[in-house]
Formats: structure tokens, C-alpha cells, sequence
């Protein structure tokens, strides 16, 4: 007996799989992943794609919740020089997802990647002070448009047993500065569901764990933690079963999981890679089908979204500068905006 979403799943793993065979334009998905899913659906956004009616056409059709992909964030907002705020790049954003009925999601208002120059040269004193005056600015004028924040963004190292020394860390504590973050957010914003944000959570187990102990570490201490954020930027290459770990660890603390970030790369940073383009297609399919299945399976009241790191193959991060090789499918829809494999995969999950 054929499992009902098998069924569900194989018009869409037709109209996929044309993708790579041949040019006729593959048919759009009879329902949109919007209305498949009983959660929202999320992407990132940059306000310039705001000006690409098949940008726009596919997002309003397919999704429900933007994320901000860089101009929320400090190194955009400080951008015009110290004690300066840059607000039209996150306004416009707003504005769109508030015109087009879309949830906005916050990114990110701590970042060990940012600011360390914004920051620089001020004292214990001073740098509390920024600190605290940035999260409340930002925070405070997306309250009542934003649904929820990454507050803090990728605490934990990559080798993943330890937490990230940073210039925020050096002045206000390892778990300081988070907890502060989280504190100063909810003061900023009442309502918000604030965030810890992190990657390679199901792809490196060790740093999974070391995240979730974190989250329960601050929680203890009264930080307002709503949220976990796991990226999903996925390595295809892990065995099966381990995103599934993860999200059983993960859902074991009981708050609201948004996959925050997800893609799915093709490729792979090593020197030499035998796989064919149909066991890269393959394994990417079987790891976003078992994370799109692992979030389904969540009880309902801890499915806060799920987010994809860009509307196209070709609006990826992955396919910017000399990342590119001009091949890489790490999304749901081709540069013509056509569904493919990893669609199918998560449609038929969330069916
Ligand atoms: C990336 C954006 O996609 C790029 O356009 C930008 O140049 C750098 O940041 N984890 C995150 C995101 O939390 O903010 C990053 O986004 C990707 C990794």
C-alpha cells in the first residue's frame, strides 16, 4: 500500500524531475508549499529582488514569511559610520511583507561575524551602552512587525564543543552578552519570539548538543529564550538518521523550532568528488525529505516555520561570486522559478 504522501509526492517528483531532462517548462505545482504546509513558510529576501516580477511572482505564491537576508543586520545598520542607524533596506523589507500579507522574521541582532569594528576602541562602559542602544533602536522599531528575532546568531564554534570567543564575549561574558541580548530584546519588544540561531547543528552532532545545552544553560538563568533557530544549511553527505537525532534532542526542551536557513548543496569543498550529479540529486532529496519530515513530525505547537535560504537556485548565497560553479541546485526551484527535487522531497513531507 503505497504511503498517501508517496502518491501525493510522485506528480510533483514528475514535474521535478523534467527539470533536468528537458526545456519544456515544467507545469507549477498544483497546491504551493504554502498551502501544503501547516506552518509558515519561509525565505530570505533582499529588498533589490523586490524590482523581479518573477522574483516576486514565485515568493507571493510559494511562501509566507521573509526573513531579511542582509540588511537587518548590524554591519547594514551601522553601515553610514558610528552612532549612525541605516533603516531603508530593513523598511523596505518590512513594508513588502507587510503589503503582500507576509510574516517577517528578524536577522539578527547579535553576530559574532559583525561589528567588531562599530564596536571597537570604546570601554566596558561605553560598549555596554552601544550594545544595549542598538538592540533597543532595532528591536524597538520592528516591534509590532516582526513575529520574532534571532537575537543572537552562531554562538557556537565550528568544531563544536565550546562557545564562540568574540568581541562581544571578550567584554561582556561567554553566556554575558547572550543573556543580556535576550533580556535587552524583550525589553525592546514584548512580543517577540526571540531566537538562538546556529548551523551544522544536524550535520555535526557534537555542536548540536553543545547548542541545545546552551539553550537550557541561558534558559536557566532567566534568559526569555523562545526559540531555537538550526540554519539547515545541510551537508548531503551525513548519514541518514542524523537530522532525525537532532530534531529528537531538539524537541525534547519543548520551545518553538523554526529551520531558519535551508539549503542544500550539491557540492562539496573537497578536491576531489566522485559523485555523479544523479547521487548528489539522490542524497539531497533523502536529507531534506528526512528534515522536512523530522519538523513534521514536531508537535504542532513547536513548529514555528520553515525557512529556505533563497527563493531560486540562482538567488543563493552558494551561487554568489567564487563559490559559483554555475551548476549548484542547493534550493527548491531553478533559476526559471521551476520546482525540483528537494520541492518534491519537502512538499511530499509536508503533504
Ligand atoms: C549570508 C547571506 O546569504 C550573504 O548574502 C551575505 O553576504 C552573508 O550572510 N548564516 C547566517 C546568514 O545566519 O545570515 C548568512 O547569510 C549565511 C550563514
Amino acid at each position: 500500500m503505497l504511503d498517501r504522501r508517496v502518491l501525493l509526492a510522485l506528480p510533483l517528483a514528475l514535474v521535478a524531475c523534467k527539470r533536468g531532462a528537458s526545456a519544456e517548462p515544467a507545469v507549477a505545482p498544483a497546491r504551493s508549499l504554502k498551502a501544503l504546509a501547516p506552518f509558515p513558510v519561509g525565505v530570505c529576501a533582499k529588498s533589490p529582488q523586490f524590482e523581479d516580477p518573477a522574483w516576486v511572482d514565485l515568493v507571493t505564491a510559494q511562501f509566507s514569511q521573509l526573513t531579511p537576508e542582509w540588511e537587518m543586520k548590524m554591519e547594514y545598520i551601522l553601515g553610514d559610520g558610528p552612532g549612525r542607524f541605516r533603516f531603508d533596506g530593513p523598511d523596505a523589507i518590512a513594508a513588502f511583507a507587510r503589503h503582500h500579507g507576509l510574516r517577517l522574521h528578524g536577522h539578527t541582532l547579535i553576530w559574532y561575524a559583525q561589528g567588531e569594528q562599530a564596536f571597537a576602541g570604546l570601554d566596558r562602559a561605553r560598549f555596554t551602552t552601544a550594545f544595549d542602544r542598538y538592540i533597543a533602536t532595532v528591536a524597538g522599531r520592528y516591534r509590532g512587525q516582526v513575529v520574532s528575532w534571532d537575537v543572537v546568531n552562531e554562538p557556537v564554534t565550528d568544531e563544536g564543543s565550546e562557545l564562540r570567543d568574540c568581541h562581544w564575549s571578550r567584554m561582556l561574558g561567554a553566556d554575558g552578552y547572550m543573556i543580556r541580548a535576550f533580556h535587552k530584546a524583550r525589553a525592546a519588544d514584548p512580543d517577540a519570539v526571540l531566537f538562538l540561531n546556529d548551523y551544522n547543528l544536524e550535520n555535526t552532532p557534537r555542536k548540536g548538543a553543545t547548542f541545545l545545552k546552551l539553550v537550557e544553560r541561558l534558559m536557566k538563568t532567566g534568559a526569555p529564550i523562545g526559540g531555537i533557530g538550526t540554519q539547515s544549511h545541510l551537508d548531503i553527505r551525513i548519514p541518514a538518521g542524523q537530522i532525525r537525532a537532532f530534531f529528537r534532542d531538539a524537541a525534547s526542551l519543548g520551545l518553538p523550532i523554526h529551520v531558519s536557513e535551508l539549503d542544500a548543496s550539491l557540492r562539496s569543498e573537497d578536491r576531489v568528488d566522485l559523485r555523479s550529479p544523479g547521487q548528489r540529486i539522490e542524497q539531497q532529496t533523502a536529507r531534506v525529505g528526512e528534515l522536512a519530515e523530522a519538523f513534521m513530525a514536531l508537535p504542532e505547537r513547536q513548529r514555528f516555520a520553515f525557512s529556505v535560504w533563497g527563493a531560486r537556485d540562482t538567488d543563493s548565497w552558494l551561487r554568489q561570486g567564487e563559490r559559483d560553479n554555475g551548476q549548484d541546485q542547493p534550493l527548491l526551484f531553478d533559476g526559471a522559478g521551476r520546482p525540483g527535487p528537494a520541492y518534491a522531497a519537502v512538499a511530499a513531507a509536508f503533504a
